[in-house]
C-alpha cells in the first residue's frame, strides 16, 4: 500500500474529525500537505482556491514568511511561559497593547484564551462575576439570539440559538433565554419594521424575565457562516445598546468570525458605531497561524478585578501562549501595512456588483454580506420564497461541483458560503465567482430547476 493509502487509513481509524461527516468521510479523507496564498495543496499534489479562507482564519493567506520568520526567532528565545497570577512575557504585553489601540472605545484589558469558544465561554463568566463583585449577584441569566453561533463548549453550545448544535446535549445550562434576531430576508420584512419587531422582542424579554436577573445580552452583530451573514437593520445594535444601558446589562460582541478587517472595517460593530462591553475574538485573530484568542473588556469593567479577593476566577494553561501571541502581532501588523481592512471594503463592492450578476439564475433567491463575507441563498422560486427540496441536496451538489474544479466552497444545506482571505487579488475574486456561477448553473441542468 502507499504510504498516501496508509495516511487516509490512519486518519479515518485515530481521529474523529471536528463536526465530522460520514458521508463526506466515506468518500476518501482529504489530506492538505501545502498552501501559499489563497490556495492549498493536498497530498496528491491538486491545488485549490480556498474561498473559506481555512475556516475564515487564513486572513493575510498562508506561507507568509514575515510570521514564519518571527515564530522561529521567538521559539529560540522563549516559546512559551504561562500568563498566570502575576507572569507575563514580552510578546503578550505588546499583543495587548496592541487590541487596546485597534478595539473600538474603550474596549482595552484582554484576557487570552485558545479560541472562540473560550473566548465567549469566558465572556460569560466575566459578565456573571462582575455583577457578583457589584453586589448583584441575582444577575446571571444572559440573553443570547436563535441563530447566533457562540462555539462548542457548554457555554457556547447554551448560548448558541441554532437547534442542530444543541439538540444533543440537553439539558444545557439554566438562565440562557433565547430571543429573535433580524433577518429580514427570512421574515419578509422591511428592515425598519423588523428592526422594531427584534428590538421589542428584546425589551419585552428582559422584562418578563426581570432586568435585575440579566447579566448580559450576548450577540454576534453580524451571524455567520450558519445563517448566510443576515446584516442587522441599521439602528438594532443602536437600539439594544440603549436597552442594554437601561437596566444595567453587560452587552457583549462575538467578533470571533467578523473581526480583523474581514467587513471592510476591523471590527463589524464599527459600521453601526456601538462599542460592547465585552468582546470575543479568535479565528482571523492570529490570521490561523497558532491558535489565540481573547475577551477584551473595559477599563470600568476590569476595576472590579482589581480589588484583592475580587480576581476574575478564570485562566487556562496555554491561554495567551507566548509564540502565538508574536505570531500574532505579526498578523496585525500585516494587516496594517497592506491595509487589508479598507481593502476588503473596496473589494467588497466588486464582489457586491459581481454577485449581483447570479440573479440571472432563477434559484439565488438572496445574496447578502459586506466586505469579504458574503452568501448566496438558493431557493425553488426567488418570486414565491419557496425553497428548494431539501432531498436534493442542491447546495451540497454545488460545493462538491466545485471541489471537482479545484476550488473549495462552503454550503450550508442550500446557502453557499464565501468568505476568502482578504489578501485575494480581483483575478482571484474573478476565477472564484467564475466557478460559483458555472456549478449554480450546472445544478440547474442536474436537477431540472
Ligand atoms: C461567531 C463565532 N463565535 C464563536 C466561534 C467558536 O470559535 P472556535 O471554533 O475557535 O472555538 C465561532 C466559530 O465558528 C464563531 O463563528
Amino acid at each position: 500500500m502507499s504510504e498516501i493509502e496508509d495516511l487516509k487509513k490512519d486518519a479515518l481509524a485515530y481521529i474523529c474529525p471536528h463536526f465530522a461527516s460520514n458521508t463526506e468521510l466515506s468518500k476518501g479523507p482529504k489530506i492538505f500537505v501545502k498552501g501559499e496564498g489563497c490556495y492549498v495543496y493536498d497530498i496528491e499534489g491538486n491545488c485549490y482556491l480556498d474561498t473559506f479562507a481555512s475556516l475564515l482564519t487564513t486572513i493575510c493567506g498562508h506561507n507568509r514568511s514575515e510570521i514564519a520568520k518571527v515564530v522561529q526567532e521567538q521559539m529560540k528565545q522563549l516559546e512559551f511561559f504561562p500568563n498566570y497570577v502575576d507572569t507575563f512575557t514580552v510578546p503578550l504585553i505588546k499583543l495587548a497593547k496592541k487590541l487596546a489601540e485597534i478595539t473600538p472605545g474603550d474596549l482595552s484589558v484582554s484576557f487570552f484564551v485558545n479560541s472562540g469558544s473560550e473566548a465567549c465561554e469566558t465572556a460569560i463568566k466575566m459578565a456573571r462575576q462582575y455583577h457578583l463583585e457589584k453586589g448583584e449577584r441575582s444577575r446571571y441569566k444572559i440573553i443570547a439570539r436563535r441563530y447566533s453561533y457562540h462555539g462548542t463548549t457548554l457555554g457556547g453550545v447554551s448560548a448558541t440559538g441554532i437547534p442542530w448544535f444543541r439538540e444533543y446535549f440537553e439539558p444545557l445550562l439554566p438562565g440562557f433565554i433565547h430571543v429573535i434576531a433580524p433577518h429580514c430576508f427570512r421574515m419578509g420584512l422591511e428592515p425598519d419594521e423588523c428592526k422594531e419587531i427584534c428590538l421589542k422582542a428584546m425589551e419585552e424579554t428582559i422584562l418578563w424575565e426581570g432586568p435585575e436577573s440579566v447579566a448580559a445580552v450576548i450577540l454576534d452583530p453580524i451571524p455567520g457562516s450558519n445563517m448566510g451573514y443576515p446584516l442587522p437593520p441599521d439602528g438594532y445594535l443602536q437600539g439594544i445598546r440603549k436597552i442594554c444601558n437601561k437596566y444595567g446589562i453587560l452587552l457583549i460582541f462575538d467578533e470571533v468570525q467578523t473581526g480583523f478587517g474581514k467587513t471592510g472595517k476591523m471590527f463589524a460593530c464599527e459600521h453601526w458605531d456601538v462599542t460592547p462591553d465585552i468582546m470575543a475574538i479568535g479565528k482571523g485573530f492570529t490570521g490561523g497561524y497558532i491558535p489565540l484568542a481573547a475577551t477584551i473588556t473595559t477599563p470600568g469593567i476590569y476595576e472590579v478585578f482589581k480589588k484583592p479577593g475580587s480576581e476574575f476566577r478564570s485562566g487556562s494553561t496555554y491561554g495567551g501562549h507566548t509564540t502565538a501571541c508574536a505570531a500574532t502581532l505579526t498578523n496585525i501588523d500585516i494587516i496594517e501595512k497592506e491595509n487589508l481592512v479598507e481593502k476588503a471594503a473596496e473589494m467588497g463592492k466588486y464582489l457586491k456588483s459581481k454577485l449581483e450578476e447570479l440573479y440571472k439564475y432563477r434559484i439565488v433567491a438572496d445574496f447578502r454580506g459586506i466586505g469579504m463575507l458574503w452568501a448566496i441563498e438558493l431557493m425553488a422560486d426567488r418570486e414565491k420564497r419557496k425553497p428548494l427540496d431539501t432531498k436534493l441536496n442542491v447546495g451540497s451538489w454545488i460545493r462538491e461541483w466545485c471541489w471537482k474544479n479545484k476550488m473549495i466552497l462552503r454550503n450550508n444545506a442550500d446557502i453557499l458560503v464565501i468568505a476568502p482571505a482578504l489578501v485575494m487579488t480581483k483575478d482571484q475574486i474573478d476565477e472564484m465567482l467564475g466557478k460559483i456561477d458555472q456549478a449554480i448553473g450546472e445544478a440547474i441542468k442536474q436537477f431540472n430547476l
